[in-house]
């Protein structure tokens, strides 16, 4: 599996909060069948200013070196989770914004409650720029529980769509794990991921939910959201995907 969505690099958000827990956290994403990593830690101005430089960079270079050292044969990746905002294209273009793997799709997120349509306004904004946002945790903001064809509508104008594993084992509660369900059964999904924070809050551990997505999705579909579409992130190639059903009106 490939796990495009951690926070696993230490100190620099509300994720691992030492390399030591880092480490942890690679072992056990290891352990689960994972055996590449992209470290996404929140680029969210005034809350968590990281962005594109020498510092994140050091701190990366500080994470990578720590597993090779620990022996730990996982292949790491840098990106971010961007909070959108007006500039975001600008942000992009400028190079403040780590993209996955320095491919033309970065992650993307929204507060639980924003407006739908200055959503769209961004996300379409960020696609004219040349970028694919990678939209994270779809199923756990209040707007989406509300009227989840607004994720068929992101999956049509070329975004990826990504669920976290929590969402779909119930661990998000009831609303979240009901959509994310439902997203997985219309079709616009491109991938699932941990959103890993810390040893003991959503953990790089994808056993689970791997299992969960073979006995009720099927083989297929589960590969093409672990391995398949995350590589293609990974190497910057077109998504792949089921034909995607349109929500009732
Ligand atoms: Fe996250």
């Amino acid at each position: 599996m490939i796990d495009i969505h951690t926070h696993v690099l230490p100190g620099v958000d509300d994720g691992s909060e030492s390399m030591e827990m880092s480490l942890k956290l690679v072992e056990t994403a290891l352990e689960s069948g994972t055996h590449s990593i992209i470290a996404t830690p929140h680029c969210y101005r005034g809350v968590f200013d990281n962005y594109a430089g020498e510092e994140l960079q050091d701190r990366w270079d500080a994470l990578h070196h720590a597993v090779r050292r620990a022996g730990l044969p996982v292949h790491l990746y840098q990106g971010m989770e961007v909070m959108a905002c007006e500039d975001l294209p600008d942000l992009l273009k400028n190079g403040r914004v780590w993209t996955l793997n320095s491919s033309g799709y970065f992650l993307l997120e929204f507060e639980f409650g924003e407006d739908p349509a200055w959503c769209r306004k961004i996300i379409s904004a960020c696609i004219a720029a040349g970028y694919i946002p990678v939209i994270a945790h779809p199923a756990r903001y209040y707007f989406v529980q509300d009227d989840p064809g607004i994720v068929y509508d992101w999956y049509r104008l070329g975004c990826g769509i990504q669920l976290n594993k929590d969402s779909i084992l119930g661990d998000n509660g009831r609303r979240a794990r009901d959509t994310a369900l439902s997203l997985l059964r219309h079709c616009v999904v491109s991938c699932v991921a941990s959103d890993a924070h810390r040893t003991y809050w959503r953990s790089t551990d994808m056993r689970r939910c791997e299992e969960y997505l073979g006995q009720n999705f099927g083989e297929d579909y589960t590969y093409m959201l672990l391995e398949d579409n995350p590589d293609r992130i990974l190497r910057g190639r077109k998504l792949v995907g089921y034909k995607p059903l349109p929500y009732a009106e």
